[in-house]
Protein backbone atom coordinates (compact mmCIF):
# COMPACT_ATOMS: atom_id res chain seq x y z
CA UNK A 1 0.00 0.00 0.00
CA UNK A 2 1.27 3.23 -0.77
CA UNK A 3 0.94 6.38 1.95
CA UNK A 4 2.59 8.98 0.56
CA UNK A 5 4.58 10.10 -2.78
CA UNK A 6 7.27 13.11 -3.67
CA UNK A 7 7.50 14.33 -7.22
CA UNK A 8 10.09 16.45 -8.24
CA UNK A 9 10.14 17.56 -11.75
CA UNK A 10 7.60 15.04 -12.76
CA UNK A 11 5.68 16.13 -15.94
CA UNK A 12 3.79 19.29 -14.76
CA UNK A 13 5.07 19.69 -11.10
CA UNK A 14 8.00 21.12 -10.27
CA UNK A 15 7.87 19.72 -6.28
CA UNK A 16 4.47 18.25 -4.76
CA UNK A 17 4.04 15.70 -2.48
CA UNK A 18 0.63 13.64 -1.80
CA UNK A 19 -0.69 11.31 0.58
CA UNK A 20 -3.02 8.34 0.00
CA UNK A 21 -5.76 6.76 2.44
CA UNK A 22 -5.32 3.40 2.82
CA UNK A 23 -9.33 3.14 1.40
CA UNK A 24 -10.11 5.16 -1.01
CA UNK A 25 -8.51 8.45 -2.61
CA UNK A 26 -10.62 10.30 -5.39
CA UNK A 27 -8.34 12.77 -7.58
CA UNK A 28 -10.55 15.81 -8.79
CA UNK A 29 -9.40 18.40 -11.15
CA UNK A 30 -10.07 19.76 -13.87
CA UNK A 31 -8.38 19.35 -17.81
CA UNK A 32 -5.13 19.02 -17.86
CA UNK A 33 -4.44 19.94 -14.21
CA UNK A 34 -2.41 16.78 -13.37
CA UNK A 35 -3.89 14.11 -12.42
CA UNK A 36 -3.38 11.31 -14.78
CA UNK A 37 0.38 12.37 -14.30
CA UNK A 38 -0.37 11.27 -10.78
CA UNK A 39 -1.18 8.02 -11.45
CA UNK A 40 1.86 7.66 -13.92
CA UNK A 41 3.99 8.59 -11.07
CA UNK A 42 2.50 5.64 -9.05
CA UNK A 43 2.54 3.57 -11.62
CA UNK A 44 6.61 4.29 -12.59
CA UNK A 45 6.76 3.50 -8.57
CA UNK A 46 5.37 0.28 -9.34
CA UNK A 47 6.86 -1.00 -12.18
CA UNK A 48 9.49 0.93 -12.89
CA UNK A 49 7.94 2.28 -16.23
CA UNK A 50 5.44 4.67 -17.46
CA UNK A 51 1.83 3.59 -19.17
CA UNK A 52 1.30 6.24 -21.19
CA UNK A 53 5.31 7.38 -22.12
CA UNK A 54 6.67 5.68 -24.91
CA UNK A 55 9.88 7.85 -24.08
CA UNK A 56 10.79 7.36 -20.53
CA UNK A 57 12.12 11.05 -20.74
CA UNK A 58 8.60 12.54 -21.68
CA UNK A 59 8.17 12.11 -17.80
CA UNK A 60 10.79 14.84 -16.84
CA UNK A 61 9.17 18.60 -16.55
CA UNK A 62 9.85 20.15 -19.98
CA UNK A 63 12.29 22.65 -18.22
CA UNK A 64 14.67 20.27 -16.01
CA UNK A 65 17.02 17.70 -16.37
CA UNK A 66 16.24 15.35 -13.88
CA UNK A 67 12.92 13.89 -12.29
CA UNK A 68 12.36 11.94 -9.46
CA UNK A 69 9.28 10.09 -7.88
CA UNK A 70 9.80 9.35 -4.12
CA UNK A 71 6.91 6.45 -2.72
CA UNK A 72 6.65 5.40 0.35
CA UNK A 73 5.49 2.05 0.36
CA UNK A 74 4.59 0.02 3.19
CA UNK A 75 8.19 0.45 5.32
CA UNK A 76 9.80 1.25 1.93
CA UNK A 77 10.90 4.37 -0.33
CA UNK A 78 11.12 3.21 -3.54
CA UNK A 79 12.57 5.81 -6.01
CA UNK A 80 12.44 6.60 -9.31
CA UNK A 81 15.20 9.19 -10.72
CA UNK A 82 15.34 10.38 -14.63
CA UNK A 83 18.07 12.22 -16.35
CA UNK A 84 17.84 13.59 -20.10
CA UNK A 85 21.46 12.28 -19.95
CA UNK A 86 24.50 13.84 -21.61
CA UNK A 87 24.32 13.05 -25.94
CA UNK A 88 20.43 12.38 -26.23
CA UNK A 89 21.01 8.96 -23.78
CA UNK A 90 18.72 8.97 -20.69
CA UNK A 91 19.59 7.30 -17.56
CA UNK A 92 17.21 5.62 -15.49
CA UNK A 93 17.98 4.91 -12.14
CA UNK A 94 15.84 2.82 -9.59
CA UNK A 95 16.22 2.27 -5.94
CA UNK A 96 14.72 0.94 -2.82
CA UNK A 97 15.55 2.52 0.56
CA UNK A 98 18.10 4.35 -1.04
CA UNK A 99 20.00 1.15 -2.69
CA UNK A 100 20.43 1.05 -6.37
CA UNK A 101 18.60 -2.04 -8.17
CA UNK A 102 18.08 -3.69 -11.48
CA UNK A 103 14.80 -3.57 -13.08
CA UNK A 104 14.20 -7.31 -12.42
CA UNK A 105 14.38 -6.67 -8.71
CA UNK A 106 12.66 -2.89 -8.11
CA UNK A 107 9.19 -3.82 -10.20
CA UNK A 108 7.42 -6.35 -8.43
CA UNK A 109 7.53 -4.94 -4.41
CA UNK A 110 4.21 -2.53 -5.05
CA UNK A 111 1.48 -3.64 -6.90
CA UNK A 112 -1.11 -2.06 -8.85
CA UNK A 113 -3.47 -2.38 -11.76
CA UNK A 114 -4.24 0.50 -13.62
CA UNK A 115 -7.11 1.41 -15.74
CA UNK A 116 -7.93 4.24 -17.99
CA UNK A 117 -9.94 4.62 -21.25
CA UNK A 118 -6.59 4.00 -23.29
CA UNK A 119 -7.19 0.72 -22.14
CA UNK A 120 -9.51 0.12 -24.93
CA UNK A 121 -6.42 -0.16 -27.62
CA UNK A 122 -6.34 -3.65 -26.02
CA UNK A 123 -8.82 -4.73 -27.99
CA UNK A 124 -9.01 -2.62 -31.41
CA UNK A 125 -5.08 -1.86 -31.71
CA UNK A 126 -2.10 -4.43 -33.00
CA UNK A 127 -0.90 -7.33 -31.15
CA UNK A 128 1.65 -5.65 -29.49
CA UNK A 129 -0.96 -3.85 -26.99
CA UNK A 130 -1.77 -7.70 -25.74
CA UNK A 131 1.91 -8.98 -25.13
CA UNK A 132 2.13 -5.56 -23.32
CA UNK A 133 -0.72 -6.62 -21.00
CA UNK A 134 0.58 -10.42 -20.66
CA UNK A 135 4.12 -8.72 -19.73
CA UNK A 136 2.83 -6.68 -17.30
CA UNK A 137 0.42 -8.81 -15.58
CA UNK A 138 3.02 -11.13 -15.39
CA UNK A 139 5.96 -9.50 -14.40
CA UNK A 140 3.88 -8.19 -11.42
CA UNK A 141 4.03 -11.66 -9.59
CA UNK A 142 6.54 -13.12 -11.25
CA UNK A 143 10.43 -12.70 -10.95
CA UNK A 144 11.25 -15.35 -13.34
CA UNK A 145 9.14 -14.25 -15.64
CA UNK A 146 10.81 -10.69 -15.55
CA UNK A 147 14.51 -12.21 -16.20
CA UNK A 148 13.01 -14.41 -18.72
CA UNK A 149 11.50 -11.78 -20.95
CA UNK A 150 14.32 -9.09 -20.57
CA UNK A 151 16.34 -12.21 -21.87
CA UNK A 152 14.52 -13.55 -24.15
CA UNK A 153 14.17 -9.78 -25.83
CA UNK A 154 18.31 -9.36 -25.79
CA UNK A 155 18.65 -12.59 -27.25
CA UNK A 156 15.82 -11.86 -30.24
CA UNK A 157 17.86 -8.47 -31.10
CA UNK A 158 21.21 -10.42 -31.24
CA UNK A 159 19.57 -13.33 -33.08
CA UNK A 160 18.16 -10.32 -35.60
CA UNK A 161 21.13 -9.04 -36.40
CA UNK A 162 23.22 -12.62 -36.62
CA UNK A 163 20.33 -13.01 -39.47
CA UNK A 164 20.93 -10.07 -40.82
CA UNK A 165 24.95 -10.63 -40.81
CA UNK A 166 24.23 -14.27 -42.18
CA UNK A 167 22.48 -12.33 -45.25
CA UNK A 168 24.68 -9.88 -45.27
CA UNK A 169 28.22 -10.99 -45.00
CA UNK A 170 27.73 -14.77 -45.37
CA UNK A 171 28.13 -15.60 -41.91
CA UNK A 172 28.36 -19.37 -40.58
CA UNK A 173 24.80 -20.40 -39.88
CA UNK A 174 25.98 -22.46 -37.18
CA UNK A 175 26.28 -19.14 -34.97
CA UNK A 176 22.48 -19.57 -34.71
CA UNK A 177 22.31 -22.79 -32.44
CA UNK A 178 23.30 -21.26 -29.26
CA UNK A 179 20.91 -17.94 -30.01
CA UNK A 180 18.48 -20.60 -30.79
CA UNK A 181 18.48 -22.23 -27.62
CA UNK A 182 18.47 -19.50 -25.90
CA UNK A 183 15.36 -18.29 -27.18
CA UNK A 184 13.46 -21.44 -26.66
CA UNK A 185 14.40 -22.12 -23.17
CA UNK A 186 13.00 -18.84 -22.09
CA UNK A 187 10.06 -18.86 -24.77
CA UNK A 188 9.21 -21.90 -23.27
CA UNK A 189 8.39 -20.26 -20.51
CA UNK A 190 6.92 -17.22 -21.71
CA UNK A 191 4.17 -19.36 -23.43
CA UNK A 192 3.59 -21.42 -20.48
CA UNK A 193 3.08 -18.40 -17.85
CA UNK A 194 0.83 -16.65 -20.60
CA UNK A 195 -1.34 -19.29 -21.21
CA UNK A 196 -1.77 -19.84 -17.43
CA UNK A 197 -3.19 -16.14 -17.09
CA UNK A 198 -5.07 -16.47 -20.32
CA UNK A 199 -6.65 -19.88 -18.91
CA UNK A 200 -7.03 -17.92 -15.65
CA UNK A 201 -9.29 -15.00 -16.73
CA UNK A 202 -11.26 -17.38 -18.59
CA UNK A 203 -12.33 -19.05 -15.14
CA UNK A 204 -13.35 -15.63 -14.61
CA UNK A 205 -17.18 -15.21 -14.35
CA UNK A 206 -19.51 -13.15 -16.78
CA UNK A 207 -20.19 -9.63 -16.30
CA UNK A 208 -23.24 -8.82 -15.81
CA UNK A 209 -23.76 -11.89 -18.07
CA UNK A 210 -22.03 -11.05 -21.29
CA UNK A 211 -20.00 -13.97 -21.79
CA UNK A 212 -16.52 -12.72 -22.51
CA UNK A 213 -13.62 -15.54 -23.11
CA UNK A 214 -10.20 -14.94 -24.48
CA UNK A 215 -8.35 -17.17 -26.92
CA UNK A 216 -4.42 -17.32 -26.88
CA UNK A 217 -2.88 -17.59 -30.54
CA UNK A 218 0.16 -18.90 -29.52
CA UNK A 219 3.40 -18.78 -32.12
CA UNK A 220 5.08 -21.66 -30.32
CA UNK A 221 9.23 -21.55 -30.81
CA UNK A 222 11.27 -24.84 -31.28
CA UNK A 223 13.86 -26.56 -33.25
CA UNK A 224 11.47 -27.75 -35.58
CA UNK A 225 10.23 -24.20 -35.88
CA UNK A 226 13.34 -22.38 -36.45
CA UNK A 227 14.13 -25.01 -38.73
CA UNK A 228 10.84 -24.85 -40.95
CA UNK A 229 11.23 -21.09 -41.31
CA UNK A 230 15.07 -21.19 -41.83
CA UNK A 231 14.96 -19.64 -45.25
CA UNK A 232 12.74 -17.10 -44.58
CA UNK A 233 14.08 -15.77 -41.34
CA UNK A 234 17.69 -15.25 -43.18
CA UNK A 235 15.49 -13.23 -46.24
CA UNK A 236 14.14 -11.14 -43.48
CA UNK A 237 16.57 -11.07 -41.44
CA UNK A 238 14.28 -11.34 -38.63
CA UNK A 239 13.03 -13.70 -36.29
CA UNK A 240 9.33 -14.67 -37.45
CA UNK A 241 8.52 -17.30 -34.90
CA UNK A 242 8.44 -17.13 -30.91
CA UNK A 243 6.21 -15.72 -28.05
CA UNK A 244 7.66 -11.84 -29.58
CA UNK A 245 4.53 -12.71 -32.66
CA UNK A 246 1.98 -13.48 -30.27
CA UNK A 247 -1.74 -12.72 -29.65
CA UNK A 248 -4.89 -13.04 -27.84
CA UNK A 249 -8.19 -12.88 -29.80
CA UNK A 250 -11.12 -10.93 -27.49
CA UNK A 251 -14.63 -12.87 -27.87
CA UNK A 252 -18.18 -12.27 -26.80
CA UNK A 253 -20.26 -15.30 -26.79
CA UNK A 254 -18.01 -16.65 -29.85
CA UNK A 255 -17.59 -13.54 -31.70
CA UNK A 256 -14.60 -11.50 -31.76
CA UNK A 257 -15.27 -8.70 -30.32
CA UNK A 258 -12.41 -6.40 -31.97
CA UNK A 259 -15.03 -6.82 -35.27
CA UNK A 260 -18.71 -7.07 -33.97
CA UNK A 261 -18.50 -5.44 -30.29
CA UNK A 262 -19.93 -2.21 -29.79
CA UNK A 263 -18.09 0.29 -28.58
CA UNK A 264 -19.54 -0.52 -25.20
CA UNK A 265 -19.36 -4.03 -25.28
CA UNK A 266 -15.62 -3.24 -25.79
CA UNK A 267 -15.57 -1.32 -23.11
CA UNK A 268 -17.25 -4.09 -20.98
CA UNK A 269 -14.92 -6.67 -22.25
CA UNK A 270 -11.71 -4.16 -21.04
CA UNK A 271 -13.54 -3.88 -17.77
CA UNK A 272 -14.31 -7.69 -17.71
CA UNK A 273 -10.24 -8.15 -18.30
CA UNK A 274 -9.12 -6.01 -15.68
CA UNK A 275 -11.33 -7.45 -12.74
CA UNK A 276 -9.53 -10.93 -14.03
CA UNK A 277 -6.10 -9.16 -13.90
CA UNK A 278 -6.81 -7.90 -10.55
CA UNK A 279 -8.22 -11.33 -9.11
CA UNK A 280 -5.37 -12.86 -10.43
CA UNK A 281 -2.41 -10.57 -9.35
CA UNK A 282 -4.41 -10.74 -6.00
CA UNK A 283 -3.91 -14.73 -5.75
CA UNK A 284 -0.57 -14.87 -7.25
CA UNK A 285 1.05 -12.37 -4.97
CA UNK A 286 -0.90 -13.13 -1.64
CA UNK A 287 -1.73 -9.85 -1.29
CA UNK A 288 -4.32 -6.78 -2.41
CA UNK A 289 -2.83 -4.62 -5.38
CA UNK A 290 -3.60 -1.16 -5.47
CA UNK A 291 -6.41 0.37 -7.78
CA UNK A 292 -5.43 3.10 -10.24
CA UNK A 293 -8.60 4.61 -11.96
CA UNK A 294 -8.44 7.22 -14.38
CA UNK A 295 -11.27 8.87 -15.60
CA UNK A 296 -13.34 5.87 -16.19
CA UNK A 297 -16.40 6.48 -14.65
CA UNK A 298 -17.81 9.25 -17.14
CA UNK A 299 -17.33 6.19 -19.76
CA UNK A 300 -19.27 3.42 -17.97
CA UNK A 301 -23.04 3.13 -17.50
CA UNK A 302 -24.65 2.93 -14.25
CA UNK A 303 -24.62 -0.91 -13.37
CA UNK A 304 -21.38 -1.31 -14.56
CA UNK A 305 -20.45 1.50 -12.53
CA UNK A 306 -21.73 -0.36 -9.26
CA UNK A 307 -19.09 -3.35 -10.61
CA UNK A 308 -16.14 -1.22 -10.35
CA UNK A 309 -17.29 0.60 -7.14
CA UNK A 310 -17.99 -2.80 -5.53
CA UNK A 311 -14.16 -4.13 -6.26
CA UNK A 312 -12.45 -0.67 -5.49
CA UNK A 313 -14.10 -0.79 -2.21
CA UNK A 314 -12.53 -3.31 -1.09
CA UNK A 315 -8.97 -2.26 -1.31
CA UNK A 316 -6.33 1.01 -2.04
CA UNK A 317 -7.87 2.71 -4.84
CA UNK A 318 -6.82 5.92 -6.39
CA UNK A 319 -9.37 7.73 -9.28
CA UNK A 320 -9.16 10.48 -10.75
CA UNK A 321 -12.06 12.30 -12.62
CA UNK A 322 -12.90 15.46 -13.77
CA UNK A 323 -16.31 15.85 -12.52
CA UNK A 324 -16.92 17.42 -8.86
CA UNK A 325 -20.10 15.98 -8.56
CA UNK A 326 -18.80 12.69 -8.88
CA UNK A 327 -17.55 13.05 -5.54
CA UNK A 328 -20.24 14.44 -3.26
CA UNK A 329 -22.10 10.76 -3.84
CA UNK A 330 -18.91 8.99 -2.29
CA UNK A 331 -18.54 8.06 1.36
CA UNK A 332 -15.58 7.91 3.41
CA UNK A 333 -13.44 8.79 0.90
CA UNK A 334 -10.25 11.37 0.78
CA UNK A 335 -10.03 13.74 -1.65
CA UNK A 336 -7.57 16.08 -3.11
CA UNK A 337 -8.52 18.38 -5.40
CA UNK A 338 -5.77 19.95 -8.41
N1 LIG B 1 7.11 16.56 -19.47
C1 LIG B 1 6.19 17.49 -19.15
N2 LIG B 1 6.58 18.69 -18.64
C2 LIG B 1 5.65 19.63 -18.30
N3 LIG B 1 4.33 19.46 -18.45
C3 LIG B 1 3.89 18.29 -18.95
C4 LIG B 1 4.80 17.25 -19.33
N4 LIG B 1 4.07 16.21 -19.80
C5 LIG B 1 2.78 16.58 -19.73
N5 LIG B 1 2.65 17.83 -19.21
C6 LIG B 1 1.42 18.60 -18.96
O1 LIG B 1 0.82 18.18 -17.78
C7 LIG B 1 -0.51 18.65 -17.78
C8 LIG B 1 -1.40 17.68 -17.06
O2 LIG B 1 -1.55 16.49 -17.79
P1 LIG B 1 -2.49 15.28 -17.31
O3 LIG B 1 -2.60 14.34 -18.43
O4 LIG B 1 -2.02 14.74 -16.02
O5 LIG B 1 -3.87 16.06 -17.07
P2 LIG B 1 -5.26 15.50 -16.50
O6 LIG B 1 -5.57 16.22 -15.24
O7 LIG B 1 -5.22 14.03 -16.46
O8 LIG B 1 -6.24 16.01 -17.64
P3 LIG B 1 -7.52 15.32 -18.34
O9 LIG B 1 -8.69 15.59 -17.44
O10 LIG B 1 -7.63 16.08 -19.62
O11 LIG B 1 -7.24 13.88 -18.54
C9 LIG B 1 -0.87 18.86 -19.25
O12 LIG B 1 -1.07 20.25 -19.47
C10 LIG B 1 0.34 18.38 -19.99
O13 LIG B 1 0.59 19.10 -21.16
MG1 LIG C 1 -6.17 12.55 -17.58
Amino acid sequence: MITKIRLTNFRNFKAQVFEFSNKTTVIVGPNASGKTNVLESIYAASTGKSFKASLQEEMINHKAEIARVKAKVGGDILEVILTRGENGWPTKKLLINGVGKRLVDFAGIFRVVAFGPQDLDLVTESPSHRRGFLDTVLSQVDREYRRAILSYEKGLRQRNRLLWRIREEGTNRSQLLFWNQLLIKNGDNLSAARQGLIDFINQTGAINSQDFSLDYDKSAISEARLAQYATEEIAAATTLVGPHRDDFVFRLKKRDLARFGSRGEQRMGVLWLKLAELAFVEEKAGERPTLLLDDIFSELDHDHRKVVMAVVRSKQAIITTADPHFVKGLKGVEKISL
